[in-house]
């Protein structure tokens, strides 16, 4: 594997890491072989699975695209993952030159990539954190300086939540991350779940145990919790696919096949 210049000594080696994993899912290059036994036993008991990390990545992109259509320039993207194709500020560059994208990750492989990737891109910055400690994001994101708090921020947790079991109380992570919000900022979150799941797919994100990064799977409503009391905003927080598709024929069958629930709120609390 290609390792970038810098990267981190605390590389644990002994376990597969998710963002590896993922990584090697979606055909990048920064994984190792530990990783990729573990992704191919996944695959081999979901050959579904690859499709689903893409199609998490696509609700991710579209999501993205919708914050960017409401106005939103900055987006602070927690469990942002190892770069790959179609990265948040790539899509927010592209339809806003001036938009503003905070990565932050655990995985210090992913951190020491990301920043390799943005070297001279002055309006991105990345932060190795832990979502169990919003304080800290929040932080070393007011410290960056290339946030501003105090206007409509897209915060992004794709795929991430469900790495946070309930003994971290996730649900208070999310509220102390919106309290930070300015009225007129989105949530999106991803998030895999065990409804509508054949006990396969079940097996098989049983199988993230072996990582640092155990998956709990959430139901729909505990996943809509996660909004707190802002405005979920159409189609609701439904299957990926499901939530607003380039094309009706894209979520025509099976919506329900890549096992996670995605949605997006907006703060509608009054401004002042
Ligand atoms: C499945 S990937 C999702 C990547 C990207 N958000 C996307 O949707 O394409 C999940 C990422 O979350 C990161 N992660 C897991 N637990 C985390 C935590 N507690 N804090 C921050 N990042 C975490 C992993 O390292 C991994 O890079």
């Amino acid at each position: 594997m290609q390792m970038p210049d810098g990267l981190p000594a605390e590389i644990d080696l002994s376990r597969p890491s998710a963002a590896r994993v993922y990584d090697y899912f979606l055909g990048g290059a920064h994984n190792f072989e530990i990783d990729r036994q573990l992704a191919e036993q996944i695959a081999a008991m979901t050959p579904n699975l690859p499709a689903t990390m893409r199609a998490g990545r696509e609700f991710l992109r579209r999501a993205v695209r919708a914050l960017l259509d409401a106005g939103i320039d900055q987006f602070l993207d927690i469990g942002s993952g190892i770069p790959t194709v179609g990265n948040v500020h790539e899509v927010a560059q592209a339809a806003n030159p001036k938009a503003r994208v905070v990565y932050v990750d655990i995985d210090p492989v992913a951190v020491a990539h990301s920043r390799e990737l943005l070297a001279g891109n002055d309006l991105t910055g990345v932060i190795h954190a832990d979502l169990r400690d919003p304080e800290r994001i929040l932080a070393e994101a007011r410290r960056l300086d290339l946030l501003d708090f105090d206007r409509p921020l897209g915060i992004l947790l794709a795929g991430v939540v469900h790495f946070v079991p309930d003994t971290d109380r996730p649900a208070d992570l999310l509220a102390t991350l919106r309290a930070a919000a300015a009225p007129g900022s989105h949530l999106v979150v991803s998030h895999s779940t065990f409804e509508d799941q054949p006990p396969e797919m079940l097996d098989a994100q049983r199988l993230s145990a072996r990582t640092a990064t155990e998956i709990s799977l959430r139901s729909r409503a505990e996943i809509t919790g996660f909004f707190g009391d802002w405005t979920i905003l159409e189609p609701g927080v439904v299957h990926m696919e499901l939530w607003r598709p380039d094309s009706p024929s894209e979520a025509a069958e099976n919506p329900e096949r890549f096992g996670a629930f995605g949605g997006v709120a907006r703060n509608d609390r009054p401004v002042g």
